[in-house]
C-alpha cells in the first residue's frame, strides 16, 4: 500500500481478488456501480463482480478508447446511474484504461455533485499515470479534456495481473509515460528504466508474469503522487507532467485516434529534448543519454496528417504572444516552463516526428 496524499494506492499481483478487504471501511457495503472496459478479460470482470456481489446496482461495458470520452457517453452513464436511483452514498468503480477512467471519473465527479470513486486501472498507462491524481474529463469538438473536473478517487487498486493481457503496443504506450517520469525524476527512476525496457516487455509477453514490474510501477506511482500531492489543482508543479504532451497531443490529433497516447508522448519527448538542447538548456551528453532511452520504443507506424497536427498545435491553449508554451528541460530532472519557443523550431520538430513515424 502506498498511503499518501491525495489518495492511497495498492500495487501488486492478484489484488482484485481481494478487492472487498482492500477497500476503505466506508465503501465496503454501500451500493456500487461498475463500469468496465469491454476489452478487459472476462476473468477480471467476474472477479470484481463477484467481490461486489449483493450490492452491485449497475454493471456496464464501455467501448474504450478516445471515442468513449464524449459528452454523449457521459450523459448516457449519468442517466443509467439516475435510472437506478443510485444514492449519494454509493461508490462508482472504473475497471479499465485511462479512457474509461477519465470518463467514469467525470461522471462520479458530477453525479449528485460528487460520489465516491475507486479506480481499478487495467492498462500500464492507467496504473502509472491516468488513475492517479484526480483529473477527470471528456473531449469536446475534437479537443482533448476540454470538459472535466478534479475529483480524487477514494482509492486506486493497480493489479499487475491485468497487464498480462495487454497488447505489446499498449505496454509500450504505458512505458512512454514511465519514461516521461524518468526524465522528470531521474534520481528515482533512471536506473529502473535505462536498458531495461525491452526485457520487461519481453518477460510479460513470454511467460506472462508481471511480478518484475512491481518496483517500476510502484516508483512511478509514488513519483506522481508526490507531484500531484503538492499541487492538486494544477497551479504549478503539476505542469511538469505535461512534458512531451504539446507535440504529443498534436500528433494524436493528426493520427485520427490511431496513435496510442503514450507513443505520441514519446515523439513529444524527443522534440522536447531537441528543443531544450537547441536552447542551450540541455548538455549534449544528456541529450544523447535521454535519446538512447527512447530508442527502445517502436515507431508509431501510423499515417499522421501534417495539416491536422499543425492545426492542433496552433489552436493549443499553450500558445502565447511570443511563441509556444512548452515544458522544456533545464537539465535532466529539471522541467521548466518556457513560453517563447519559436513556432519555426516547433514545426521543424513536428516534421522530424513525422519523418520518424
Ligand atoms: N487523468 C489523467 O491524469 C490522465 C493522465 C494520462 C492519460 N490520461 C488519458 O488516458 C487515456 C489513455 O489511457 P490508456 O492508454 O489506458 O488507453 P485506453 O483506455 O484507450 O486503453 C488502451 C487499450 O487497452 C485496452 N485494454 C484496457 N485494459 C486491458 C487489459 N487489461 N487487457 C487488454 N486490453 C486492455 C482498451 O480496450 C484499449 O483498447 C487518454 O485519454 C489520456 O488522455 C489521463
Ligand atoms: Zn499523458
Amino acid at each position: 500500500l502506498i498511503d499518501r496524499k491525495p489518495h492511497p494506492v495498492w500495487v501488486g499481483e492478484g489484488l482484485l481478488s481481494r478487492l472487498d478487504e482492500l477497500l476503505p471501511p466506508g465503501l465496503r457495503d454501500v451500493p456500487a456501480a461498475l463500469f468496465h472496459d469491454a476489452r478487459v478479460p472476462n476473468e477480471l470482470i467476474s472477479t470484481v463482480g463477484g467481490r461486489l456481489k449483493g450490492r452491485l446496482a449497475l454493471r456496464l461495458a464501455i467501448d474504450a478508447g478516445e471515442g468513449a470520452k464524449t459528452w454523449q457517453e457521459a450523459g448516457r452513464l449519468l442517466e443509467l446511474l439516475a435510472a437506478e436511483r443510485l444514492s449519494r452514498e454509493a461508490v462508482v468503480f472504473s475497471l479499465g484504461g485511462g479512457s474509461v477512467g477519465d470518463l467514469v471519473g467525470f461522471c462520479a465527479a458530477v453525479y449528485h455533485r460528487g460520489v465516491a470513486l475507486v479506480h481499478l486501472p487495467t492498462t500500464l498507462l492507467g496504473q502509472v499515470d491516468a488513475s492517479i491524481g484526480g483529473k477527470t474529463g471528456v473531449n469536446l469538438l475534437g479537443a482533448k479534456n476540454v470538459v472535466g473536473a478534479f475529483h480524487q478517487p477514494r482509492m486506486v487498486i493497480a493489479d499487475l495481473s491485468a497487464l498480462r493481457s495487454l497488447s505489446e503496443r499498449d505496454l509500450w504506450s504505458g512505458l512512454g509515460e514511465v519514461v516521461k517520469m524518468a526524465l522528470i525524476r531521474p534520481e528515482r527512476l533512471w536506473s529502473r528504466v535505462s536498458g531495461q525496457l525491452s526485457a520487461l516487455v519481453a518477460a510479460i509477453m513470454s511467460d506472462s508474469s508481471a511480478r518484475g514490474w512491481q518496483p517500476l510501477v510502484a516508483d512511478c506511482i509514488e513519483a506522481k503522487l508526490e507531484i500531484v500531492g503538492s499541487d492538486e489543482r494544477d497551479a504549478g508543479a503539476r505542469a511538469a507532467l505535461n512534458l512531451g504532451h504539446t507535440l504529443g497531443h498534436a500528433l494524436e490529433a493528426g493520427a485520427g485516434g490511431l496513435l496510442p497516447h503514450g507513443l505520441a508522448v514519446v515523439s513529444g519527448l524527443r522534440a522536447v529534448l531537441h528543443l531544450s538542447a537547441r536552447r542551450g538548456w540541455l548538455e549534449p551528453s544528456d541529450l544523447t543519454r535521454a535519446l538512447d532511452l527512447l530508442a527502445a520504443f517502436p515507431a508509431p507506424n501510423v499515417v499522421i496528417d501534417r495539416e491536422a497536427a499543425l492545426a492542433a498545435l496552433l489552436q493549443d491553449k499553450k500558445r502565447t504572444a511570443r511563441g509556444l508554451r512548452f515544458v522544456l528541460l533545464r537539465g535532466l530532472g529539471r522541467p521548466e516552463l518556457a513560453d517563447d519557443v519559436p513556432m519555426e523550431w516547433v514545426v521543424q520538430e513536428l516534421d522530424r516526428a513525422l519523418a520518424e513515424s
